[in-house]
Order: structure tokens, then sequence, then C-alpha cells
């Protein structure tokens, strides 16, 4: 079949010779359109109908670990549509073999608990000229001084507005709208915010709702705090190229969607909502490609603020489900975003119209050197090893509103997989009244000040340790008493217990005692009779710090606790819930776990919460520099020995001394 462009409806079924798609592929731009054209003609939706998400519905885990590689396993397709007239919202799943609407489920969105589809590009552009057509909004703008021409630049943020139990916001589809002056277009508004002004715009009637105009006034910072790099015209001039050199290309491999490397075995997914997905994900041990995970990906985030005005108390962001992580992703520039020998994936997706695209250079992958693996030198005999860490690097990038979110798994020669958010972009900013103090969080220049927030992230880990039936356990070092069985003092001990139930697996981190988490498989014996296993490492870092009773707690409940583990059930794929947006809270992984299902020798799922409390400073304007935040999946009694003892002893001939020697002649 043809890669490329815009195949439009009705594409004939690929010939019996061709390689069947795997059953996770990511739906082809031919599969999307036929989704969206058979759900426009077969439920006879309006012009007005937007696609929020539409994605491949996976088929049962059962049939594609069962799946023989020919017999085709019904493609399915999953769309997520609303109208934009009446704001009717229906998940629809289509089978694009029998070319039929298999289910078809209307959403209440007029109903506790309420929960929209997340916000559309579209939308994003509306709203600005929903808001400067309102009276309320045009007379607030003018009090604060702003000319006829200064309110045609003023930036309009749609901000998702939470929920509040505001009669203005039950049933309806609204965003919080919050602005900013602009000297011009390129100008970067997160400098000028206007306080005190916040509009909620319903976006079906498409008119202010309700608005916030407070009394006192606080000037607008007007000093110019650019990005772009005419703003920084002198840049430093002692830094030289540095190449990253593949001469023979790189060590991976790539068919379709499946990427081999080194030992490492994976199938690559993206989703609109969660954006990049790892399928199968598995360990080469000697002949045995050992599985560790089914299913990986970052299914929802939050973003708190916690500054009780008007412009920012009820920030908090959900950004993959209210907004959708994959659809916000960037196409990655070659040597700018990426270094070395890069393979791009380009994504095949819906547009808000149902009309198929692609989402060019999406996913990176490639190889980055990473200091020393592994090392010894032996005076005695003079025995000198060492040998280089390489990892694979599985990466996407999205920028929601202000901030860009960087996506990074690794995976390392010793069987370590990683993920790493990096946290970049522009903050949210609050305008001070210049000589007042700002109680909420850090002032990052004069009359400019950053809220503090905090940011989480949830990966959900449907777990695979050597097969479909895994345990968790608790581990932590306690120190043991004094006594004849510790006579000097020195011993401790290592605790072990269990999660044998959902509810006993919400569990917090602990730096104090070291608390690790294990995934292992009882039915598998390591080389000294242990069940095979690796272990979770966390950042004990803050949980959600919003007051029990909060919305923002109840609405992105998933932050409250860093570990959660749930029996596996394929109707549970979201930390928050299906419908984040203007959500009242309950739903998601506090639901899930409610069931209590023993989760002991199961099929589990493991949901990591991790996040960075963030206090602005000055060093984060105009533009952030990266936080990195994350965690480790580690083998642990997993393998024989260090995996990576076969690693050739190489030396790197491009390297050179000062006096320009190499090491290879
Ligand atoms: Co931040």
């Amino acid at each position: 079949m043809a890669k490329s462009a815009a195949t439009k409806k009705s594409a004939p079924a690929p010939p019996s010779t061709a390689p069947r798609p795997h059953p996770l592929d990511p739906l082809s731009e031919a599969e999307i359109a036929l989704a969206c054209d058979l759900l426009k003609s077969l439920k006879t939706l309006s012009a007005s109908t937007r696609f929020a998400f539409v994605q491949l519905e996976e088929p049962p885990k059962a049939d594609v670990l069962a799946w023989d590689g020919v017999k085709q396993i019904p493609r399915c397709a999953a769309a997520t549509v609303f109208d934009t007239r009446t704001g009717a919202t229906h998940i629809g799943v289509v089978d694009l073999g029998k070319r039929a609407v298999v289910s078809w489920i209307e959403h209440p969105t007029k109903q506790h608990p309420y929960g929209q589809p997340p916000i559309i590009i579209e939308e994003f552009f509306k709203v600005g000229d929903i808001v400067k057509k309102d009276a309320g909004w045009l007379k607030a703008m003018k009090r604060r001084g702003l000319s006829d021409a200064e309110i045609a630049l003023v930036q309009v943020d749609p901000f998702s507005s939470g929920f509040f139990d505001r009669e203005a916001e039950k049933g309806r589809r609204v965003v919080s709208a919050v602005s900013y002056w602009r000297e011009n277009a390129r100008d970067n508004g997160y400098a000028h915010p206007i306080e005190g002004v916040v509009a909620l715009v319903d976006l079906i009637a498409e008119t202010v709702v309700d608005l916030v105009d407070e009394k006192d006034i606080v000037p607008i910072p007007k000093r110019a705090r650019n990005y772009h790099r005419d703003a920084y015209p002198a840049t430093r001039t002692d830094i030289k190229p540095l190449d990253i050199v593949q001469r023979d290309g790189p060590s991976f491999t790539v068919e379709g969607w499946h990427v081999s490397w080194q030992n490492w075995s994976m199938r690559l997914g993206f989703s609109a909502r969660e954006g990049l997905v790892l399928n199968q994900v598995g360990i080469r041990d000697g002949k045995k490609l050992r599985p560790l995970l089914y299913r990986a990906s970052i299914t929802e985030m939050v973003v708190p603020y916690a500054d009780p005005t008007a412009n920012h108390y009820w920030k908090s962001a959900f950004d993959a489900g209210e907004y959708g992580l994959g659809k916000l992703a960037n196409a990655l520039e070659l040597g700018c975003d990426c270094l070395g020998h890069i393979h791009y994936f380009d994504i095949p997706a819906a547009d808000d119209n149902g009309v198929p695209m692609v989402m060019k250079n999406a996913i990176c992958v490639h190889e980055e050197d990473y200091g020393i693996l592994w090392k010894h030198y032996e005076f005695r005999n003079d025995t000198f090893e060492v040998r280089r860490s390489r990892r694979l690097v599985v990466s996407f990038f999205a920028t929601v509103g202000n901030y860009d979110y960087g996506f990074y798994w690794y995976f390392y020669q010793d069987g370590t997989i990683q993920c790493e958010a990096k946290l970049t972009g522009i903050i949210q900013t609050a305008a001070v009244t210049p000589g007042q103090p700002y109680p909420w969080g850090g002032m990052v220049a004069e009359g400019l000040a950053g809220p503090t927030h905090q940011h989480f992230f949830n990966a959900r880990l449907d777990m695979q340790v050597d097969g479909d039936r895994n345990t968790i356990s608790e581990h932590e070092f306690v120190p043991r008493p004094w006594g004849r069985d510790n006579p000097h003092g020195n011993v401790f001990d290592t605790t072990s217990r269990v999660l044998a139930r959902e509810r006993d697996a919400a569990r917090e981190a602990d730096g104090r005692t070291g608390r690790f988490w294990k995934i292992t498989n009882p039915a598998v014996k390591n080389s000294v009779g242990n069940p095979t296993g690796y272990k979770l490492v966390v950042q004990p870092t803050p949980l959600m710090l919003a007051q029990e009773g909060c919305t923002m707690r109840a609405r992105g409940a998933f932050a409250t606790k860093h570990l959660w583990v749930t029996k596996y059930d394929p109707a549970e794929r979201y930390a928050s819930g299906n419908f984040p947006n203007q959500h009242a809270g309950g739903d998601g992984l506090p639901k899930f776990i409610a069931q209590n299902r023993s989760i002991e020798n199961a099929d589990i799922v493991v949901w990591h919460t991790f996040g960075h409390t963030h206090i602005c400073k000055p060093e984060d304007f105009p533009v952030m520099p990266v936080e990195y935040v994350g965690f480790s999946l580690k083998p642990t009694g997993f393998f024989a020995e260090n995996p990576a003892m076969d690693i050739p002893a190489d030396k790197n001939a491009a390297s050179v001394t000062e006096d320009g020697s190499g090491c290879c002649g």
C-alpha cells in the first residue's frame, strides 16, 4: 500500500500477499479516512461535528499475544466526536473490515459528574474572537488603558477551566480565557499578563457567560522579554561544533512500527491523547526474547496552581485528557531537536474535521553515548577493562500552550528502562503592582511573578515480566536494633511484603527508607532460585499539595499517590478517567482501585505518578531551562549476571587529545 498522502475513503483491501499490519500498529491514513467517513455517513453527522480523538481501538490482549502473524485480527478505530452546535458527544467504534459502526455511545456532558471532550485546535482560535466581541471584556481592557489597536493585539489564551460547581459551567462546554498585552504580534505575551480579568467562555453558545473584572487594577508589566533569536543578537562566540558521527549508520533497525536495538525489541504506537506508546517491549537473553511490558505510555498530566487570586486559582491543566499530548506533538527538527543518525516516525492522524493528515517527524529514535557502563582496573595483574554505555532514545515533544514537554524513553545495555519528562517553555505569569509583595510564588522580573505550581505525570505500565502473571512487592531498608543478631550494630534489614490487593497498593514513596517496588513473576525462577523481577525506582517528590475537598485534588487524584496497581482491564486506560475536561472529580485511579481486586500473580498494570513542584525564579524567564523528572525500571534478579559483559572492547577512533594524537594510530 502507498505510504503517503491522504488516500481518501474506500481504500481497497490490501492484496493477500501484502504483510498484515501488526494488530497494534497505529491506524494508517487510509484507515483514519475510512473510519471518519463511515461515522459521518452511517451516523449522519452534521458539518459541525468535530473529531477530538481518533485512534486504533486495540484488539483484545489475548488475541494479540496469540497472533500468528497471518490471521487477520479485525482492525477497529475509536473516535471521540462532538457537535460544536449542540455539544452532543459520542464515542464511536468502527470495524474497518466490516465497514460498520460496532459501538456508538453518547457521553452525557450535561449531567454530574460532567466531563467534556478535549479542547480542539479550532477552539483555540475561536475563543479570542468570542472574547474580543464581549462588551464587558472590552470595557475591562479600556479600564486598563488599552487602545483599540492594543486590544486587537491582545493574546487570549483558552485555558481548561477546571470544575468549581458554578452554575455558569454546569453542563456547558466552557474554557476560561486569560489575556496578555503584546507590543506586536511577535511579542512574548507571557511577559505582560493582564491581571484581574478572566472570561468564562461557552464554546457552544459562543458567548462569555461569566466575566471577572477586578476593581483594583494591577499595572501591566510592559518590558519586552522575548526569546526569539533577534532578542539576543550578541550570542557567545566560544562554542565549537560537537558532532555525533555514526559513519556506519545506527545500530538499531526499524521495520514498520517495530524497533530493535541490540537485545531490545519493541513496537511503537501513538495516540492523540497520550502521544508515544510503547508496545510489547522485550529484551533478548541468549536465544530467548523475554517480555517486560505489554504497553507503556504517559496517560495523563495535571498542573495545579497554588495562587488563590482570580486569574490563577482554577488553573489545573490536564494536558493529555484536556488537550491531547499526541495532537500537540512537535515536528522535530534534525540537527536541532535531534543529533546523530535519526529515524523519524511520521504519524498518521485525524484533524478536527476527521480528515487524515500526517504529523511529520513526531517520534525520534536515535542512539546516545552515556558515559561509562562498567569498568575495572586490577593493579595486581594490570587487567584493565572498560565499556562505554549507550542508550536507545525514543522520544517526542508536545507544546501545550505556554509549556513544552519532552517525553523520553531510554533503553540501556544493562536492561534498564528509563522514562524522563523534560519540562521547558514559558511559565504561567502574574502581574504584580510594583513595590507590592507576591505571596503566591516567585518574582521573575519587575512587576512580573510566577505562581507556584506542581507538574504531575502518570505513566501506565502494563507489566509483563517474563509473562502475563506478575506480583508487586514493596521493599524498605530498616535498621536492626543492637542485639545478639547484631552484635556490632552494623546490620540493617530489607523488608519485603507483597501488595496483594488494589487498595493495599496505592502507595507513596519514602526517601528515608529507600522504599522501592519490585514486579516479579512467581512462576519463573532466576539463577539464584528467586522469582525473576524488575524494580521500579522512583523519585520521592511531593505529591498533590492541594487540600482534601479542593476540586483539583479530586479531579487529579492520581497525583495523590506515587504508586497505583490495578488488575488489567482494557477499559481502564487513563489515570484521570476518560473525560477529565470539566469533570467534577472521582474518576480514574481511585475509582479503579475501589474494586479492590486481587493483584497477586495476576495480569497487573502499574501506574506511577511522578512530578515536579515548581517555585518560579528569574532564571525561568523568558524560557525555562529543562527540568527533568522521571523513573526507571531496573532488572533485579532478572538476568543471571551483568547482561552487558559481551559488549566488545572498542576504542572510539575519533577521539583525540589536545595535541591532536588519536587513540588508534
Ligand atoms: Co512549572
